[in-house]
């Protein structure tokens, strides 16, 4: 069954000069959590920020859950990082962790929710054997690295078949899918069987954050 509907805007597409206050605009402006990107030039061909920058905007007054999405490699050591820096979900791509299993354990341990990241051309295989143990299950609609990249259309039937494996688990996991999300596909994605939804230029490359909000918001209620 699919959890409660979250919009997760993507900070990658804030203003890095003054992040904490666009940080908290977005969430006054509707947004439920901060998405927070990690890119290291090396998993993917992009770098941003790592664990100082979100201590600072939890020192800065943001309360809102952090869902930490490390397209790093190695991963465990900054997963733990993130811990301690307010994360509240870690979330990982497999093929840049050895030992899956230990990685979930350990972000698990240190008191966050964990999740894995499939990239589109990752088949839903590699979460099988963990699904008793992962919160979250996220679903790349583009190549991970940059903001702004259109939605590939073959992941609308991923979602569908991610949809009944979780619902077939029995467990509270959230679907939650990243890349090229805006007003115009949150229906389908959100009837497809997501309820999590990641967006960072449809919603901070608008002029107006809460009017996007609230449209994503209406597009989710009206789609069943
Ligand atoms: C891409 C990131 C996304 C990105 C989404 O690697 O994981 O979270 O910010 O940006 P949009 O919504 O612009 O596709
Ligand atoms: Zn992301």
């Amino acid at each position: 069954m699919k959890q409660s509907p979250v919009i997760a805007p993507s900070i990658l597409s804030a203003d890095f000069a003054r992040l904490g206050d666009d940080a908290q605009a977005v969430l006054d402006a509707g947004g439920d959590w901060v998405h927070f990107d990690v890119m290291d030039n090396h998993y993917v061909p992009n770098l941003t920020f790592g664990p100082m920058i979100c201590k600072a905007l939890r020192n800065h007054g943001i309360t809102a859950p952090i869902d930490v999405h490390l397209m790093v490699e190695p991963v465990d050591d900054l997963a733990e990082a993130f811990a301690g820096a307010g994360a509240s979900l870690i979330s990982f791509h497999p093929e840049a962790s050895r030992h899956v299993d230990r990685t979930i354990g350990l972000i698990r341990d240190a008191g966050c929710k964990a999740g894995v990241v499939l990239n589109p051309a990752t088949p839903l295989d590699a979460i099988t054997c963990v699904l008793g143990k992962v919160d979250m299950i996220l679903l790349m609609s583009v190549n991970p690295g940059f903001g702004g990249q259109k939605f590939i259309p073959y992941v609308m039937d991923k979602i569908r078949q991610a949809r009944a494996i979780i619902d077939d688990s029995g467990r509270d996991i959230r679907l939650e899918v990243d890349g090229g999300v805006d007003v115009g596909n949150i229906g389908a994605l959100y009837e497809a069987g997501c309820d999590t939804f990641v967006s960072g230029s449809a919603i901070f490359g608008s002029g107006d954050y809460a009017k996007t909000i609230a449209a994503m918001k209406s597009e989710i209620d009206s789609s069943g």
